[in-house]
């Protein structure tokens, strides 16, 4: 037995489960600093893998932000995202369809692994997630997108890939059905198209838009779908760039030669997902949906023009999104490892 493994065991007799009072939060209300007295310097602890892993591989910052969406829109941001399939529960929300290419998992892994032993059974990975999320988004933009992390969050002991399927909006929905899915978060029309701006970074399995390669000249260029096809066509079901100047320079030299001078830092997270949707260079149906209502596609133009509006709106949005609560009365516990439930 690993030694970790015999420290998680001990674990289970001293941490219980709580049930939570509201919002998961485990004294009612999340607080920025929550673990100051509790396990002082644990957002340095997150900074520092997080700054290492994106050194590493940048794209692992888009995975992050990724995951708080994914996280916090089923069942609120309690880590369910996060647990792998066990024999009690073989279908988690991470085997839903709708969570393709999710990953960045081993990061928040490793970094759970490092707070527990500076504070066993303090820190909550749902807290975890969204540092980590926080610090990618921060690292990604070069500062622009930032917001202080009100923490407190338990970790739930609930995943069904069932209600993954049916919170997570798929990229196939029409722009009402978008626009339904998030009221049900109470999230509003512009703050889905300042969420959606988080796809000027990262990937998608060509699956994810196959349908769309066939959709008319209005809805997608033409030279950035010979581009898609061309990309599309190497591989069962390769992943390509969210975003026109994270593909490489030769093939975008290639297909769409007037946007090789536009190409400036991969992954960088910025409002060039607006000028992307107006130029239809984007990937996903949901992306091209934004256009076809007046309020969306007023904010479409409103991000373009502005970027660092969106950089303040978007932080705003992710700052809102962190805190959605799992559902009234649920139980939580801070897990031992975010990809399991503790053992009873
Ligand atoms: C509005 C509804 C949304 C739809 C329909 C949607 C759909 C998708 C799809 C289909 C993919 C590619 C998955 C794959 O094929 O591997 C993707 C990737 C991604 N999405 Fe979304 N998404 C939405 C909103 C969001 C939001 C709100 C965020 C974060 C705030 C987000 C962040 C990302 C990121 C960063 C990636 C790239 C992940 C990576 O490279 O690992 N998306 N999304
Ligand atoms: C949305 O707002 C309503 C009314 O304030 C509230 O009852 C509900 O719990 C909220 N839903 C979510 C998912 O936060
Ligand atoms: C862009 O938005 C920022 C932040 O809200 C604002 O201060 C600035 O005046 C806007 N710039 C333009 C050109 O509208």
């Amino acid at each position: 037995m690993r030694p970790g493994l015999m420290v998680a065991v001990a674990c289970c007799f001293l941490v219980g489960v709580v049930a939570a009072p509201s919002a998961a939060a485990r004294d009612g209300e999340l607080k920025v600093g929550y673990y100051d007295g509790k396990c002082r310097g644990v957002e340095g602890i997150v900074r520092l893998h997080v700054v290492r892993a994106l050194a590493q591989d940048r794209r692992t910052g888009a995975a992050l932000l990724r995951l708080i969406f994914h996280d916090c829109f089923v069942r609120g941001c309690d880590g369910s995202v996060l647990l792998d399939a066990s024999d009690e529960n073989p279908r988690p929300e991470k085997s839903a369809p709708v969570n393709i290419g999710l990953s960045a998992f081993d990061v928040l892994e490793e970094i759970k692994a490092a707070v527990e032993k500076r504070c066993p059974g303090v820190v909550s990975c749902a807290d975890i997630l969204v540092y980590a999320a926080r610090d990618a988004g921060r690292i990604l933009s070069d500062g622009r997108v930032d917001f202080d992390v009100p923490a407190g969050r338990l970790d739930g002991l609930v995943s069904s890939a069932d209600e993954a399927q049916a919170e997570i909006p798929d990229p196939t929905l029409t722009l009402q059905q978008l626009i339904d899915n998030f009221a049900r978060k109470n999230f509003t029309v512009e703050e889905l198209v300042i969420l959606s701006g988080a796809h000027s970074v990262g990937d998608g399995h060509c699956s994810s838009f196959a349908a769309r390669l066939a959709a008319p000249p209005d809805q997608i260029a033409p030279a950035y779908r010979d581009l898609l096809n061309y990309k599309c066509s190497r591989g069962a079901d390769p992943e390509v760039a969210n975003n026109v100047r994270d593909e490489d320079l030769a093939t975008v030299a290639r297909f769409m030669p007037a946007f090789a001078g536009r190409v400036r830092a991969v992954s960088r997270l910025d409002n060039t997902y607006y000028l992307n949707n107006l130029d239809k260079v984007v990937n996903f149906n949901s992306d091209w949906q934004l256009l076809t209502g007046d309020e969306a596609r007023g904010h479409v133009h409103e991000y373009a023009d502005n970027g660092t509006l969106w950089d303040h709106d978007f932080a705003d949005s992710l700052l809102k999104l962190s805190k959605l609560p799992m559902p009234a009365g649920s139980k939580g516990e801070i897990r031992n490892e975010c990809s399991v439930v503790n053992r009873r």
